[in-house]
């Protein structure tokens, strides 16, 4: 097994996993000094493409900045999530997650449950391809944002669901928008680590998206914590640029001849 899958099922009880989304380059860098785990999620779908929801992004696609985001990668472990309808079947899905793999360098792939593809997990584990389980609200599948396992019964059916999951053979998954009595009925029962977005602080690890975190996608729901306007600040920086330049105060003539250099 990968080194770095190692190191993450080994924080279950010890130590709680840091993760966060990144699309590009520049972003991967400034996280990997911190995360655990990076994701280049299709959640790029709204948060870049400005789509209603995550379907439309393909494989090239998530390939593409998933390149860009190996270059801004040193330490943490990369994931890729696999867009919606890339892993219909044990066949695709294996080309699909191979393709990724050798295209972007990643170390794992990304799966939501649609409560019926622990087949085909296990057929991607099996071709030494590491899988991140995704359950909860699944926005490939589900089209309503809305909390789920909220009651004893619902609870035991998602970690049903989790169990399966985690006999198919992935290293971890992830909880979305899964209500405390849940999240913490499954991270108490599976061997893996629980990754949770919206999903209490049971869970072993915590991921978001981080143009939300940023405030950067204008998508807030109650459970994302806005630690920064970056929006504001972007703009302050733009109105400067757009004064200075009507004003003719940038550039400065002798930028140029001081030695400054070009990239
Ligand atoms: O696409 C994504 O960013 C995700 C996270 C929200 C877990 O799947």
């Amino acid at each position: 097994m990968n080194k770095k899958i190692k190191e993450i099922i080994k924080k279950k009880n010890k130590s709680k996993i840091v993760s966060l989304t990144a699309y590009s380059k520049n972003i991967a860098k400034i996280l990997d000094k911190y995360c655990d785990i990076v994701l280049v999620g299709d959640s790029m779908a709204n948060v870049l493409y400005g789509s209603e929801n995550t379907h439309k992004i393909t494989l090239q696609n998530i390939i593409q900045h998933s390149q860009s985001v190996k270059k801004g990668i040193r330490k943490s472990l990369f994931v890729v999530d696999m867009p919606k309808g890339t892993y219909e079947n044990k066949y695709i899905s294996k080309k699909n997650a191979k393709l990724i793999m050798k295209k972007t360098g990643c170390d794992a792939v990304k799966i939501e449950s649609n409560k019926k593809n622990f087949k085909i997990i296990n057929t991607l584990v099996n071709a030494k391809i590491p899988v991140m389980g995704h359950i909860g609200y699944t926005p490939q599948f589900k089209s309503k944002f809305k909390i789920e396992g909220d009651t004893p019964k619902k609870a035991n059916l998602l970690l049903k669901e989790a169990l399966k999951i985690e006999e198919a053979g992935a290293f971890s998954i992830v909880l979305e928008c899964v209500a405390p009595i849940a999240s913490k009925l499954i991270t108490s029962k599976l061997k893996i680590p629980t990754i949770g977005i919206g999903s209490s602080t049971y869970c072993d690890g915590q991921v978001l998206v981080t143009d939300d975190m940023l405030g950067l996608s204008g998508f807030y729901p109650k459970f994302v914590k806005k630690y920064v306007s970056l929006d504001r600040i972007i703009e302050k920086a733009v109105k400067k640029y757009t004064r200075e330049v009507k004003l003719k105060k940038f550039p400065k003539w002798n930028n140029f001849l001081n030695g400054s250099r070009f990239r």
